[in-house]
């Protein structure tokens, strides 16, 4: 094969490849390989016997031996029927080890993945890689590469064998190769292209799907119905045209063979024809008809490694997109990091910390901050002003871009990021429910947990009478049979139950109303004396007991200290309180 076909990425993919996932089936390849090949001794045999069988009939007239010749040619056909079902389960066995250890990779590596990663990729384009590009590198790898030797081995014995009986016979037969070759190298460039303009659609296409059954309430009622469609009907259409086009390129091949094989045939008889009526070849009829049978037999094989090579192309392009997912950079995780010990308080300190997004906007501009253990910790501001954001630098989902994030006095880069968030706890709005029921939902949160403590949790969340009421009953897909606020419960439960040395809240408590609020703010102030306890929330009301409140306005703080000093100080805070107060008069 040409080398173009194979860029340098494209070798060091398949090599990565084969030394990852196959190389550790060398033995079951081995016996596989070992039966392919004697199934191509089968063909050259069988050649050779029918020829045999000819003359028997023609010339010697030796029943006797035309006997042995049947028996024989029923042997080697049960060894090919032998073959026939051994190496197909034998190769999808392969195979398909091969794309679970590629799958399980796929799993591990993601799950250390950098959440900026999740932040612009689609559901539809992880699912695209796990599932069906690993699927169909599996059948890939599984049939073709199999069938590939197969049809290799079976070409080079037949080949060997018709040079041997003829070799100007078969120099006429095979002057169309090159032709043929050029046609492959081809039609490899355009596959890959259209290759991988597919994958992209395919993943858009998922992409949507997922968006579509996600946001199925505000297409209902904005009456989207109309524009989703035609949306996902472009989609379907991209995925029309490149199957089709992919298609065609790849198609470009078979009618070459076709033809070919005609242009063989024409010479075989008349060359070959010419060969035996002289007397200057060993040829006789028998071996001309021999002859011909061998090419019938090379024509299908050489059929499909012209299309093998093609099909590889299109999974060198499955095996780069895989790959990347593997290369993507993962969270240092340190494991030999420092560790946050249990129940020693933890104090935490961010000191002129400044924090750009990926996509280069500025968020967090030298923002300080103190959180005591012991204490209640509060901030405010308006949606956007950078909340969030700061408690997730404080789980080191991001890396801040300046300034210094202490734990406790020691710098948070020197722990072991499991020995940071194993101690703490995030209550979110993006709340996470399982289709199982309310009391599995919160042991989610610490399997080993008694039933005594998983009780005590879901009281204190105000979740427990619901979840006595509904028993063993799953709560619907991401809880869809619950309301926002009996998910917020459920999520507050579970950090009640997970009882981490750093709780948070970050606007846990938004969907609730005002008297289970009440309740549960008090739960959650009264929570273990020595927990760090911080809160984001809008209802300034449920802060005015808070040990410290900073005042977030764009990134940056603008306002800190107890509720009192706050409204004396008559600022933002004395503004977005009286607002709220002046609401409810
Ligand atoms: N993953 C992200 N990538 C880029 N920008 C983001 C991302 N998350 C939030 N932002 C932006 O950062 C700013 C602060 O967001 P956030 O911390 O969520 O605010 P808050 O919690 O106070 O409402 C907003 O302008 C928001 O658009
Ligand atoms: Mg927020």
């Amino acid at each position: 094969m040409a080398n173009r076909s194979f860029s340098k990425q494209d070798k060091s993919n398949l090599t990565w490849f084969v030394k990852l996932y196959l190389k550790p089936h060398v033995a079951a390849l081995s016996v596989v390989f070992v039966v392919i090949l004697s199934q191509a001794f089968v063909y050259q045999q069988f050649l050779s016997l029918t020829e045999r069988g000819l003359r028997v009939i023609f010339e010697q007239g030796q029943l006797q031996e035309l006997v042995w010749i049947c028996a024989v040619t029923t042997g080697i056909f049960a060894v090919r029927a032998f073959g026939s079902y051994f190496i197909p389960v034998q190769s999808a066995k392969i195979a398909g080890r091969a794309v679970q250890a590629m799958r399980l990779d796929l799993i591990k590596h993601l799950l250390t993945v950098r959440q900026e990663f999740f932040d612009r990729s689609t559901a539809g384009d992880v699912s695209l890689r796990l599932a069906n590009q690993a699927r169909d590198l599996g059948d890939f790898v599984g049939q073709s590469t199999v069938n590939a030797v197969r049809d290799a081995l079976t070409v080079i014995v037949v080949s060997g064998y018709l040079i041997y009986k003829s070799p100007q016979l078969f120099a006429f037969a095979i002057v169309v190769i090159p032709m043929i070759l050029v046609a492959i190298n081809f039609a490899s460039q355009r596959i890959k292209s259209l290759q991988r303009s597919y994958e992209n659609a395919f993943g858009h296409y998922m992409g949507s799907i997922d968006e579509m059954t996600s946001g199925m309430r505000t297409i209902k009622m904005t009456r989207q119905e109309e524009s989703e469609t035609q949306r996902l009907n472009n989609e379907v259409n991209d995925l029309f045209k490149f199957t089709v086009n992919l298609q065609k390129a790849s198609a470009i091949l078979a009618p070459l063979i076709d033809v070919a094989s005609a242009a063989f045939y024409l010479l075989v008889i008349g060359v070959g024809g010419y060969f035996a009526l002289s007397d200057q070849y060993a040829l006789d009829g028998a071996g001309i008809i021999s002859f011909l049978l061998g090419l019938v037999m090379l024509f299908d094989p050489a059929k499909n490694l012209g299309n093998f090579f093609v099909r590889l192309q299109s999974n060198l392009i499955l095996i780069d997109s895989v790959r990347g997912y593997l290369t993507l950079a993962a969270e240092d995780q340190n494991p030999t990091g420092q560790w946050l010990d249990r129940g020693q308080g933890v104090h935490i300190a961010l000191q002129a910390v400044d924090f750009s997004y990926p996509n280069g906007t500025q968020v967090l501009t030298a923002v300080d901050m103190q959180f005591q253990a012991g204490k209640t910790t509060a901030i405010v501001g308006a949606t956007g002003s950078g909340k969030t954001t700061v408690l997730a630098l404080l789980a080191k989902l991001y890396d801040r871009s300046g300034g210094d994030i202490r734990y406790n006095g020691i710098g948070i880069d020197d722990y072991a990021l499991a020995g940071l968030r194993e101690n703490i706890n995030i209550v979110s709005q993006d709340i996470v429910i399982f289709n199982k029921s309310i009391y599995d939902n919160i042991a989610y949160a610490r399997p080993d947990a008694s039933i005594d403590e998983i009780h005590a949790a879901a009281r204190k969340a105000q979740i427990f009478d619901l979840m006595t009421t509904r028993g063993d009953q799953p709560v619907g897909p991401k809880g869809s049979g619950l309301s926002g606020g009996q998910r917020q419960r459920i999520a507050i439960a579970r950090a009640f139950l997970k009882s981490a040395q750093i709780l948070i809240l970050d606007e846990a408590t938004s969907a609730l109303d005002p008297v289970t609020e009440k309740l549960i703010n008090d739960a959650f102030f009264d929570h273990e004396a020595q927990a760090t306890k911080i809160i984001v929330t809008h209802k300034l009301k449920s802060i005015e007991n808070a040990d410290m409140i900073y005042v977030l306005d764009a990134g940056q703080v603008v306002e800190q200290g107890q509720h009192a000093d706050l409204m004396g100080q008559q600022g933002l805070y004395a503004a977005m309180y009286s607002t709220q107060m002046g609401d409810r008069a």
